[in-house]
């Protein structure tokens, strides 16, 4: 199985299945003399781990961060860091009314297309729970990008039509849909619950803001940052469409309008605007990096659905098991993880570029 790595510089490769033994990470590329410890990474695990409100999941599932190598007396050494979350609650009989069928809108039918054999219990790696792997990684990249000043914000923008208006940030980790806006978050909470008793789920949009990002990063050609930025948030399962700055919508404004024009700030080359979204001609400008992402309504519901099984036979299928009925709140810290690790990367080979 190919593709279990991302980075050049800063580069993590996951392994482990949803219901295996345990999931884990191994980054190369860690600077030394980082202080670091498990509780570093437990902090966004908690942020992402299944059963932390009655809207998400209710696998129950500690997320528990153990460090094997990579750090001596609570500072990394430059060696790999290998980090081991180990799976306590799986329960793979929910699965075996389903084992040979194609589960409508997962990966069961493309799997056996690809490899002829799959592990059909939680997913195997096309699981969301691989994701843990890169919070725990993207922990590890956050506390370096923090030492330059680069805050990363991701909130959940809309739940299906519900969407935030008073865009408030500190309100975002004091509501379980992780929203900006308190009143909005009272409805779209009731929205999910809602599509969770009719046996359904919702769709979602996250925004993504990043402040403080040096200017310089990202490469011209096939490397573009957005290009990067793009293909990190892409390879979340379940994310149909990005967005950068006015996205989509700037194919509906005219030049004059769309185009940001450069000021002084004091003494920093700034922009009046900022329809691109922090990014030109693929490399940072600076100005805060702005990213929306869409979210599919996740596709295991217990509304009973028609498909075809392994045998190529017309079967009935109830997805059995322990669902989030929508993404969002859960998406929300793996998204920051995948920004955090694209721009370590981008800021150690701009270092690199400058020697
Ligand atoms: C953190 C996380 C949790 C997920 N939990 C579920 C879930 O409970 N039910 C579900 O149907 N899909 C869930 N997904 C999405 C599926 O993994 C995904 O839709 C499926 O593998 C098919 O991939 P695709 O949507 O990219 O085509 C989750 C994804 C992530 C990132």
């Amino acid at each position: 199985m190919a593709g279990n790595s991302f980075g050049q510089l800063f580069k993590i490769t996951t392994f482990g299945e949803s219901h295996g033994p345990a999931i884990g990470v191994v980054i190369d590329g860690v600077p030394p003399k980082l202080p670091l410890s498990e509780a570093d990474i437990q902090k966004d695990l908690d942020r992402r781990r299944p059963g932390q409100s009655k809207i998400t999941t209710q696998r129950q599932e500690a997320d528990k961060a153990e460090i094997l190598s990579g750090v001596f007396e609570g500072k990394t050494t430059g060696a790999p860091l290998a980090i081991l979350i180990r799976n306590t609650d799986q329960r793979s009989k929910d699965y075996e009314n389903i084992k040979d069928v194609f589960r409508p809108g997962h990966a069961d039918f493309s799997y056996i297309a690809k490899y002829g054999i799959r592990d059909y219990r939680g997913g195997g790696r096309s699981s969301g729970r691989e994701t843990a792997c890169r919070v725990a990684a993207g922990a590890v990249a956050k506390k370096i990008l923090g030492r330059h000043g680069v805050d990363i914000i991701v909130y959940t923008l809309a739940v299906g039509e519900i969407f935030a208006k008073k865009i408030d940030y500190k309100t975002i980790e004091k509501n379980a849909v992780r929203t900006a806006d308190s009143k909005a978050a009272q409805l779209m909470i009731a929205s999910i619950e809602k599509a969770r008793k009719n046996g359904d789920s919702l769709g979602s949009i996250l925004q993504c803001v990043v402040k403080n990002c040096p200017p310089g990063l990202g490469d011209p050609c096939f490397d573009k940052l957005n290009a990067r930025l793009a293909q990190a948030l892409m390879s979340i399962a379940t994310v149909k469409g990005i967005e950068f700055g006015d996205g989509f919508g700037a194919s509906q404004l005219k030049g004059s309008v769309n185009n940001d024009r450069f000021v002084l700030k004091g003494k920093k080359i700034s922009t009046a605007t900022n329809h691109s979204g922090g990014i030109m001609g693929g490399i940072s400008t600076g100005e805060d990096i702005t990213i929306r992402m869409a979210l599919k309504p996740p596709s295991s519901i217990s509304k009973l659905q028609k498909t075809l099984n392994e045998k190529k036979q017309e079967v009935e299928v109830q997805v059995k098991g322990r669902h989030d009925p929508c993404l969002a709140p859960r998406v929300v810290p793996v998204a920051e993880a995948m920004i955090a690790l694209t721009l370590i990367d981008c800021l150690m080979i701009q270092k690199a570029t400058q020697l």
